[in-house]
C-alpha cells in the first residue's frame, strides 16, 4: 500500500512525514494561479513514481499536457500512462464521478485529484440562486463521500479550492459556505498566498493531524514546476 505522496515541497514534505498522506482528504486552496494545478500534477507524478495510478478529476477543464510534460520531462510518457484523466462539465455530472468513483478505483489507484472541487458548484449557484441551500449540501455529501472513499480504499484524496480577494455580492453568501464545508473535511489544509513577486508563492500549512503550529515556506513557480525556495 502506498503511504504518502510527496508534493516535491520539502518543508511540507517533511512536516507530513513523507507527504500528503493515505486514507485522508487533503485540501489546497487559494487564489488564482497560486499553484494548486501545478502542484496537484506533481503529486500526480510522485504517485506515477512509485506506480501508482491516479484518477485526476479536471473540473475547470485546465489540465494541460504540456505542462505535466515540462514538470516529467524524460518521465513523461511512462507517467501519463497512469494518470487517467476525467472532465466533468457541469455539477451533476461532478456528483456522478463522485458517486461513481467506487466503481473506477481498482487497487491500482493511489490517488485521486478534485481540481477545482467548487468550480462547477459555483456556476451552477450563480446560475440558480434559489439551489443555494440544495448545493451546499450536496457539496458536503461531496466530501463525506471522499473521505469515505480515501478510508476505505485505502488512497490519497486531494482537493483543490479557488478562494477571491475580491467579492462579489453572490460569492459574500456562498463563500464562507463552501470554505467551512470543505475545512470540516479536509485533514491536512495547505493555503497557497500570492506574495508581490507572481512567481513566488507563500504556502501554509494551516491544518495537521500531526503538529498544531501552521507552518509556513516559500515556492517558486518555473518551467520545471513549484519547488521550495529561500527568501531572504
Ligand atoms: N511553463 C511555465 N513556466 C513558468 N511558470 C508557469 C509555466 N506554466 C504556468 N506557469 C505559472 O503557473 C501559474 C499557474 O499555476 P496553476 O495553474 O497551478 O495555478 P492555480 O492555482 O491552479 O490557478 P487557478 O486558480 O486559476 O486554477 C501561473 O502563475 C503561471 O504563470
Ligand atoms: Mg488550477
Amino acid at each position: 500500500m502506498l503511504h504518502n505522496i510527496r508534493t516535491g515541497c520539502k518543508t511540507i514534505d517533511e512536516i507530513l512525514e513523507g507527504g500528503i498522506p493515505n486514507r485522508k482528504v487533503s485540501l489546497i486552496y487559494g487564489e488564482a494561479e497560486t499553484g494548486k494545478t501545478t502542484l496537484a500534477m506533481q503529486c500526480a507524478l510522485n504517485c506515477a513514481r512509485q506506480k501508482y495510478k491516479t484518477l485526476f478529476v479536471d473540473c475547470d477543464g485546465t489540465f494541460s499536457a504540456q505542462r505535466l510534460s515540462q514538470i516529467a520531462l524524460k518521465e513523461f510518457k511512462d507517467i501519463s500512462e497512469l494518470i487517467i484523466l476525467m472532465k466533468p462539465n457541469d455539477f451533476s455530472e461532478q456528483t456522478i464521478v463522485i458517486d461513481r468513483l467506487t466503481d473506477y478505483i481498482t487497487k491500482s489507484f493511489g490517488l485521486v485529484v478534485i481540481d477545482t472541487l467548487t468550480s462547477l458548484y459555483r456556476a451552477e449557484i450563480a446560475e440558480y440562486p434559489e439551489k443555494t441551500f440544495n448545493l451546499n449540501r450536496e457539496l458536503n455529501r461531496q466530501m463525506a463521500c471522499l473521505a469515505q472513499i480515501a478510508k476505505t480504499h485505502k488512497i490519497v484524496v486531494l482537493t483543490t479550492s479557488q478562494v477571491r480577494s475580491v467579492f462579489n455580492e453572490a460569492l459574500v453568501s456562498i463563500e464562507p459556505v463552501a470554505t467551512r464545508v470543505l475545512r470540516f473535511w479536509a485533514d491536512i489544509i495547505i493555503a497557497m498566498k500570492p506574495t508581490e513577486n507572481p512567481q513566488i508563492i507563500r504556502a501554509i500549512l494551516e491544518k495537521n493531524p500531526k503538529k498544531v503550529l501552521p507552518a509556513t515556506c516559500h515556492l517558486k513557480i518555473e518551467e520545471t514546476g513549484i519547488h521550495e525556495c529561500l527568501i531572504h
